[in-house]
């Protein structure tokens, strides 16, 4: 079954003031090969945005663009423009270590430095400048307790992460990105590594997190998609088909390929 991707169902925001982030006729390239071919989506404060769609559609490559982590690849170019703030964060004069402290990352597999707990979250508020020790004892303490942790880890800060368990490892990732305070947070399948009940509590941390950031996260996982998020992007082929509410993507999508696709009957 080839579907056509003339067919869309993308919706905007009223309202510029909901929005916290979007791109502009977005584009990927990896050397000749065009991954992403022009997305334009708006994502809303305080929301969590999911984005799905079959393996090598290109949703990994959207996401990293929006913090500019495609930079570092050789051969990519990233044309188009991603606002923030009314800045345009894809233009060459942007000081992208700066921008990633407002739009931080977390990726699919937990990568703690091999430091202690504690060095974990203050590292780079550290190299930022950061000497204070009751601030960063704070913003440990703050960081873990958003991030659900705390409780677990809290009489042994200065043990080292790498003995903690896969969640709580991905649980201190995401700590360690939201010590930063940054607006949004983007996240790459960040469960897909985990065992269910770590996965529960990753779920979990992200719905509670929302009140305070705006949320964009791929995942495989349709009823992940279904549980945790307020609005879901349907990608396929390097383009964005459809773009609703979460509800209306999982129980009437206006597209025959995310229909197939959220009912297990694609391709
Ligand atoms: N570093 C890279 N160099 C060259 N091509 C790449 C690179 N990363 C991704 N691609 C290509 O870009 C396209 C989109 O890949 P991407 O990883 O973004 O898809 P995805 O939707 O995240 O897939 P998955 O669900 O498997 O993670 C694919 O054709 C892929 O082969
Ligand atoms: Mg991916």
């Amino acid at each position: 079954m080839s579907y056509d991707i003339n067919d869309r169902n993308l919706i905007t925001f009223d309202q510029a003031e909901d929005i916290a982030l979007y791109t502009e006729d977005l584009k990927v390239w990896y050397g000749q090969n065009e991954a992403i071919h022009g997305v334009d989506l708006q994502f809303e404060k305080n929301c969590i945005t999911a984005l799905i769609g079959p393996s090598g559609s290109g949703k990994s490559t959207y996401l990293r663009s929006l913090n500019r982590m495609n930079d570092g690849i050789s051969g990519t170019k990233v044309t188009g423009s991603i606002m923030y703030k009314e800045v345009d964060v894809n233009r060459p004069e942007i000081d992208v270590y700066e921008m990633r402290k407002r739009i931080g990352m977390v990726f699919q597999r937990p990568n703690p430095f091999s430091k202690s707990i504690y060095e974990n979250i203050t590292f780079a508020l550290k190299r930022h400048g950061e000497k204070d020790k009751h601030k960063l004892d704070e913003i440990v303490e703050t960081s873990l307790k958003q991030a659900a942790l705390w409780e677990q880890v809290k009489d042994n800060l200065h043990k080292s992460a790498l003995a903690l368990s896969g969640g709580q490892q991905q649980r201190l990732c995401i700590a360690r990105a939201i010590a930063m305070k940054p607006d949004i947070l983007l996240l790459d399948e960040p469960a897909s590594a985990l065992d269910p009940i770590s996965t529960g509590t990753v779920e979990e941390t992200l719905v509670n997190l929302k009140e305070n950031y705006t949320i964009i996260i791929v995942t495989h996982n349709m009823q992940q998609a279904a549980r945790i998020s307020d609005y879901t992007a349907f990608f396929y082929m390097g383009h964005c088909l459809e773009y609703d509410l979460t509800r209306k993507i999982f129980t009437r999508p206006k597209i025959k390929a995310t229909e197939d696709y959220v009912s297990g009957h694609f391709g």
